[in-house]
């Protein structure tokens, strides 16, 4: 089994709304690339408690969505909140399906937490048709941007990444999504990059980034020792107290791939 460095612990109902108004903003600027027409069998691997497949069912009518995750804690609650999809406890580097069983996979914010992504992205490949669609989206915490600076985020983001790199995981996989990609043998490989910011000018874009970012650092509770926690906290409240004249740029990968 794939080791699983997940850093943001079980889904308590924060965790499942932060989540949630994630994917909400997630498919805005992701699964704009993402294309599954009426009757198309669509895998979501890594699909916690179902918040994105919820937007690929709102997204794709008519399509046949299978979600699946390691955790059976994120599985029951994707049943219960998001009945969109059929749900399956499985391991992405182990997916008891057939070849070729999909026409599209979709896989968001999983490879960053995994020790060994290139088996999760060949077992993807392995259960999509040839010719079909992958679509991977990933982090890459070096992209951070935040003005005016906040004492101590520095500090904050590199103990949240090293706690995340010691778990297995990897805090700027975005960096070489695609490389990884071809690696696992996919072809048409396509990697860009959304540019997210949020300034004067771009206000509800602002808001968001400063909620996505502050909710990532609270959600770090069992992970961090209690100091570092009371400083993500601290950096967190400064996060969300930005306001006219400040700008925050964040940029994931996402890498669309045929099978
Ligand atoms: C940050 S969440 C992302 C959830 C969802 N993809 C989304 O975009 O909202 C990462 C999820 O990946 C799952 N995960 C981690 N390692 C996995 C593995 N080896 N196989 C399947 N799921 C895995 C975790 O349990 C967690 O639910």
């Amino acid at each position: 089994m794939a080791q699983t460095g997940y850093v943001h612990g079980e889904p308590d109902d924060e965790e499942v709304s932060r989540l949630v108004r994630q994917a909400e903003f997630v498919a805005g600027f992701s699964l704009n690339t993402f294309e599954a027409p009426p009757g198309a069998r669509v895998l979501d691997v890594g699909t916690g408690v179902g918040a994105i497949a919820a937007q690929i069912a709102r997204l794709f009518p008519g399509i046949e969505l299978t979600g699946v995750d390691v955790s059976a804690v994120q599985i029951a609650r994707a049943k219960a909140l998001h009945p969109v999809a059929t749900y399956l406890v499985a391991d992405g580097s182990s997916l008891p399906f057939a070849d070729e069983s999909f026409d599209c996979v979709h896989m968001s914010w999983v490879l960053e937490h995994v020790e060994d992504p290139i088996a999760i992205l060949r077992e993807t490949r392995r259960v999509l048709r040839r010719g079909g669609v992958g679509h991977f989206s990933e982090v890459d915490h070096n992209t951070l941007v935040v003005w005016p600076p906040i004492d101590g985020l520095d500090t904050t983001m590199t103990v949240m990444n090293d706690v995340q790199r010691a778990a297995g995981g990897d805090p700027f996989i975005g960096a070489r999504l695609e490389s990884l990609v071809r690696a696992a043998g996919f072809t048409n490989v396509h990697m860009r990059r959304a540019v997210l910011r949020g300034d004067d000018d771009h206000e509800a874009e602002r808001v968001e980034l400063q909620t996505q970012f502050a909710g990532l650092l609270e959600s770090l509770g069992e992970a961090l020792s209690e100091a570092d926690m009371v400083q993500a906290r601290r950096v967190a409240a400064a996060l969300r107290g930005l306001g006219p004249g400040s700008y925050m740029e964040y940029q994931p990968v996402i890498v669309r791939a045929s099978g």
